[in-house]
């Protein structure tokens, strides 16, 4: 239970003085609050800054924190645009969670990108630099990619490819600006609005997005750490009649699942016995802990894997460059798709990341990421099991960024969101997870994120928020 110095009740106490008093007023300071609550300056740091996460109060530096003031500017009529835009055919969801930009000393659990420290600084700077004194600056790089780039995607897959499969070639593949782009590409491209895609529940809110923007109708399969049902699979594409299956074999977003090599071989099966495509979203790939990825890919040379996989988490996310790797008039179909949509990945970023990830220091980086991934989570699931109980893990991940916890049913979660909140914890609803309803309730925690030394004192957090509502 949180005592009078706790930020919640600190929190708590401010947003009753925020009431009543007039937009734009001064807080009291950071001092008088400490003194006041026998509080740490951390602890009501971290419930000012709950209460700026809910837009009440701004703070400005070196003068103090303010409450919000509300501006009455007359509002804009822009009502025309809805006559002129008609009804939408489909909605496309709110911004996810995971993009949220959130003030610097939070603890925040609910990012999709890796923190600055676990990403290759010192090489991203050098290969910038060096990048600038070349004619990547002013050239225009060819449409599918620059051809030195598509051989090391085409080389990283044909490296795990066993023996008696043929392994992707170059000219498979095609440079995207990101996996986001590969997921609409791969949807419009090889389903089409209004035709069935099987995807797993819960999966990557991204690719839900992706999905609403084409205007495919979702197929939900049940999947969980172990990966989707093979036998599910099967039934959802004989009922549907889908030709195509979104899912990431490999530590998947959000529930880490890797799946075994039998679980990659009967869906393999299954879909080439519905002449249907798996779109393979490998995004994880250089974030194995204590395993390997296990690109389904490298399993398949009859066309029916189109394969993602994004430098954008592990190199910099400003470093938006991805492969697709597809074959057949899959591939013509994509690049045509790519083509019309972005006409071309800047070369700079092209050249930025082959420069990065050819480097002998790349494999150093990863091995030390490898390495810091696994004392983060760690470090998390103990923080948790010691604070938070009742969130509970059906699994530890071998790789990726998240844990994916469970809730108890008669709990809240939005409340549990904002009283976290409020005490300095950021965390995303697991909710923007499923394609359809949630199946309980869940948090997607990240470990990535920065300042992981505050994990314990995050899961405390979480406790308390959970304890409070028993
Ligand atoms: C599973 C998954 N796929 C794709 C993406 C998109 O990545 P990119 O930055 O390459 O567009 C993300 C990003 O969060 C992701 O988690």
């Amino acid at each position: 239970m949180s005592d009078d110095s706790s930020p919640e009740r600190i929190a708590a106490e401010l947003r009753r003085w925020i009431a009543e008093a007039a937009p734009g007023a001064k807080l009291p300071s950071t001092r008088s609050l400490v003194a006041r609550h026998g509080a740490s300056p951390v602890t009501v740091q971290k419930a000012l800054h709950g209460l700026a996460a809910q837009g009440l109060v701004e703070t400005r530096p070196g003068v103090g924190t303010f409450v919000r003031a509300v501006r009455v500017a007359r509002p804009n009529d822009y009502g025309w645009q809805t006559a002129a835009l008609g009804s939408p055919n489909h909605r496309i969801p709110d911004l996810p969670a995971s993009l949220q930009s959130v003030p610097n000393d939070v603890v925040a659990l609910h990012s999709g990108y890796p923190d600055r420290e676990l990403l290759p600084r010192r090489l991203v700077r050098a290969a910038f630099t060096r990048a600038a004194r070349t004619d990547a600056l002013i050239t225009r790089p060819p449409t599918a990619g620059l051809p030195d780039l598509q051989s090391w995607f085409a080389a990283e897959l044909a490296s795990v490819t066993p023996t008696g499969i043929t392994p992707a070639a170059p000219s498979d593949v095609v440079i995207i600006p990101g996996s986001q782009c590969g997921l609409v590409t791969a949807f419009r491209s090889l389903v089409g609005a209004g035709r069935p895609l099987l995807m797993e529940s819960p999966t990557y809110w991204g690719a839900i997005l992706a999905a609403a923007q084409v205007g495919v109708t979702v197929v939900p399969v049940p999947s969980g750490c172990d990966g989707p049902d093979p036998d599910a699979v099967a039934r959802a594409f004989e009922r549907s009649g889908a030709r195509a299956f979104y899912a990431q074999p490999s530590f998947a977003s959000p529930t880490g699942a890797l799946w075994t090599p039998a679980l990659a071989d009967r869906v393999l099966d299954t879909v080439r016995r519905h002449g249907a495509f798996l779109i393979e979203d490998d995004s994880a790939y250089d974030f194995g802990m204590t395993a390997d990825p296990r690109p389904v890919a490298a399993r398949d040379d009859g066309g029916h894997v189109v394969y993602i996989r994004s430098l954008s988490k592990s190199v910099s996310p400003s470093v938006r460059v991805a492969g697709l790797v597809a074959r057949g008039p899959a591939r013509t179909r994509i690049l045509a798709d790519t083509q019309a949509d972005s006409m071309y990945v800047s070369g700079v970023l092209q050249a930025v990341a082959l420069d990065i990830v050819a480097q002998p220091a790349w494999l150093t980086h990863l091995r030390r990421l490898r390495h810091e991934l696994t004392t983060r989570r760690d470090l998390l699931v103990q923080s948790l099991r010691e604070h938070a109980p009742d969130a509970r893990l059906d699994a530890v991940p071998k790789g990726g960024l998240n844990l994916w916890a469970r809730l108890p049913d008669a709990i809240d979660l939005d409340r549990v969101i904002q009283d976290c909140a409020s005490a300095g914890v950021v965390l995303g609803t697991g909710n923007e997870w499923f394609p359809a309803e949630p199946t309980g309730r869940f948090l997607r925690l990240n470990y990535a994120g920065p300042n992981p030394g505050a994990f314990p004192d995050a899961a405390r957090v979480l406790g308390q928020a959970l304890a409070r509502q028993f």
